[in-house]
């Protein structure tokens, strides 16, 4: 029995970014997907505690996409790119809230590709379980959620190059609270507009253009700002964001525009924005600590990896490099 687990992320700043080579900073946090698997046979069969029917997925399956039920087609997407010698019956496990935003769907991939023995470093491990969202979904989604899984650093948010591939830890202080608070809006992001939002940013569309130059700026100054403990800055820089992904990328909602106006309102709230795709999900608040009484405080954590079982050395170190 091997038994894998991989955190979900929640983005602090850089939004719309990653596709386009820019930069992100993410973290991955302390809800997660534990699969257990026991290899043989070839299919790969898990039930999962989220989800009403399991999910069987021949260890040959060519069309990810095409699989049902919905949830089996990451299992099938990461099957389809990472091709195991083997399958295996085991269960999925989750704490984290499914289309909320925290990137379930990335974290069900890469505990699935570490279960079936994947082996490679934390980039590797990404970058195929960004490939098999992909054909999963049929979202041509960036690698931010896949890596920001993988390459977790306990206390540490993750400056993300998404040029160079390169991460970068930044500290986060010990007197702020991270606060994750569903705006109640399910996100469906494979009907959403975010492939036509990458369509228009990819055709020179000013707004669209005007959004990532901004954001990346942002994700550098919230870094420096971060690391000098100016949590009024990092704030403001939260509210900008917000401010230009419903602007000028225009992928917020009047109702997670509300969420963020509400919460920036209460004392000892920093700063605001929405996180990940936008079109409903959740919003990311930087607090004070006890601030906010809503939602879910959220710690940054380790990376994906092997707990028991596994056969692959790379696998097991995928978090740390
Ligand atoms: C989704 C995608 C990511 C990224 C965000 C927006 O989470 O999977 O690659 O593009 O949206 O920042």
């Amino acid at each position: 029995m091997t038994t894998a687990y991989a955190p979900g992320r929640v983005n602090l700043i850089g939004d719309h970014t990653d596709y386009s080579g820019g930069l992100v900073l993410p973290m991955a946090i302390d809800l997660g997907t534990v699969v257990d698997l026991a290899p043989g046979g070839d299919l790969v069969e898990l039930r999962s505690d989220a989800e009403d029917t399991p999910a069987r997925v021949p260890i040959d399956v060519d069309d990810p996409g095409a699989v049902d039920p919905p949830w089996a087609r990451y299992v099938a997407g990461v099957v389809a790119v990472t091709r195991p010698a083997v399958g295996g019956t085991g269960t999925v496990s989750t704490t984290l809230p499914v289309d909320a935003g925290l990137s379930s769907s990335a974290a069900l991939e890469v505990s699935v590709a570490l279960a079936l023995g994947f082996e490679g470093a934390a980039l590797e491990l990404a970058l195929a379980c960004q490939q098999a969202e992909q054909r999963a979904s049929g979202v041509p989604c960036g690698v931010m959620d896949q890596l920001a899984s993988a390459a977790g650093v306990e206390g540490h948010a993750l400056l993300i190059d998404c040029s160079s591939l390169t991460v970068t830890p930044v500290r986060l202080p010990g007197d702020v609270e991270i606060v994750v608070v569903h705006s109640g809006e399910r996100r469906a992001l494979a009907t959403s507009a975010y492939a036509t939002r990458r369509a228009e940013l990819e055709a020179g569309h000013p707004a669209r253009c005007r959004h990532v130059a901004g954001e990346n700026e942002r994700v550098t100054a919230f870094a420096a700002a971060l690391t000098d403990g100016d949590l009024a800055g990092a704030g403001v820089l939260m509210a900008a964001s917000h401010a230009s992904l419903r602007d000028d990328f225009e992928v917020s909602t009047p109702t997670l525009d509300a969420l963020v106006s509400r919460l920036t309102a209460v004392p000892g709230v920093y700063g605001a924005r929405l996180t990940g795709a936008g079109f409903g999900g959740c919003v990311v608040a930087l607090t004070a600590p006890g601030a906010l009484h809503e939602g879910w405080v959220v710690r940054a954590s380790a990376g994906a990896r092997v707990l028991d079982g596994g056969m692959s050395r790379a696998g097991r170190g995928a978090g740390s490099s």
